[in-house]
């Protein structure tokens, strides 16, 4: 895909092992549009690469850099950068009530505590949880918790969303009310998701297979290559 827009995001190289297997192996991209949509079979590293991204994991070799930050010497200065909503909301949350979850990364942006609690008891009535601020996290559903995660990753308003698949948990009414809310975020969206209607709308989709870059362009087209080859590969273990 042509570099069109400035990056804000860009693996230069970047080689990583997980325990006894290479995921990446001189991965390189360069992300710049406003919208763009990770694809790929389970495993073929969508989790691995938004990690890398929000420098929760840093690269055996190669860099990878957040809006000019290489990952490995500006680790600190992420949080305020880049939002990272967790695939499993239970590896994402740190406190035992909703209000202090959201306040948490409202008061690391300078807010004092009652501006971050007010913050986050109106965020929460503006997306349908009103009073959930005293609310116990362990005491909610699973797809309750994964909205209090994308509402907490919201909040502070990071340059970079890098969503790993935050539809997973959700209804359909949580799922559409966020939906609109994420399309209306002024903010750069990374996300890795397989609700390819959500995606079409996408600036731009890399379908990630094995580690590698498969296809990258419009979403259309790339959805299209991603179900020709699923479809191929079912025939040819019929045949
Ligand atoms: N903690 C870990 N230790 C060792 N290997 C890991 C670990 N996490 C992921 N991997 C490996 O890294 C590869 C990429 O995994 P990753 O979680 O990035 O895939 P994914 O595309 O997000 O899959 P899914 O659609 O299932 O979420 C897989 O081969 C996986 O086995
Ligand atoms: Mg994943």
């Amino acid at each position: 895909m042509p570099d069109t827009v400035s990056p804000y995001l860009r693996f230069d190289n970047v080689s990583l092992g997980r325990g006894a297997r290479t995921v990446f192996d001189g991965f390189s991209a360069s992300l710049g549009e406003r919208r763009v949509g990770l694809i790929g079979n389970n495993g073929s590293g969508k989790s691995t690469l938004l990690r890398l991204a929000a420098g929760l994991l840093l690269p055996d070799a190669g860099e990878v850099f957040v809006e000019g930050l290489e990952t490995k010497t500006h680790r600190g200065e992420l949080p305020g950068n880049v939002g990272f909503l967790f695939q499993n909301p239970d590896h994402q949350i740190l406190f035992p009530t909703v209000g202090e979850e959201i306040a948490f990364g409202l008061t690391e942006k300078g807010m004092t505590d009652a501006e971050a609690n007010a913050a986050a008891r109106e965020l929460l009535a503006a997306n349908g949880c009103e009073g959930w601020e005293k609310r116990a996290v362990h005491e909610l559903s699973e797809g309750q918790r994964q909205l209090v995660c994308l509402l907490s990753v919201i909040a502070p308003e990071p340059s970079v969303l890098l969503l790993d698949e935050p539809f997973s948990s959700l209804d359909l009414p949580t799922r559409l009310d966020l939906s609109d809310r994420l399309r209306a975020l002024p903010q750069a969206v990374v996300m890795a998701s397989h609700d390819f209607e959500f995606l079409s709308a996408f600036d731009r989709l890399l379908w990630l297979d094995d580690g590698r870059v498969r296809e990258d362009g419009r979403p259309a087209t790339v959805i299209a290559a991603y179900e020709a080859s699923i479809r191929g590969l079912k025939t040819a273990r019929r045949a």
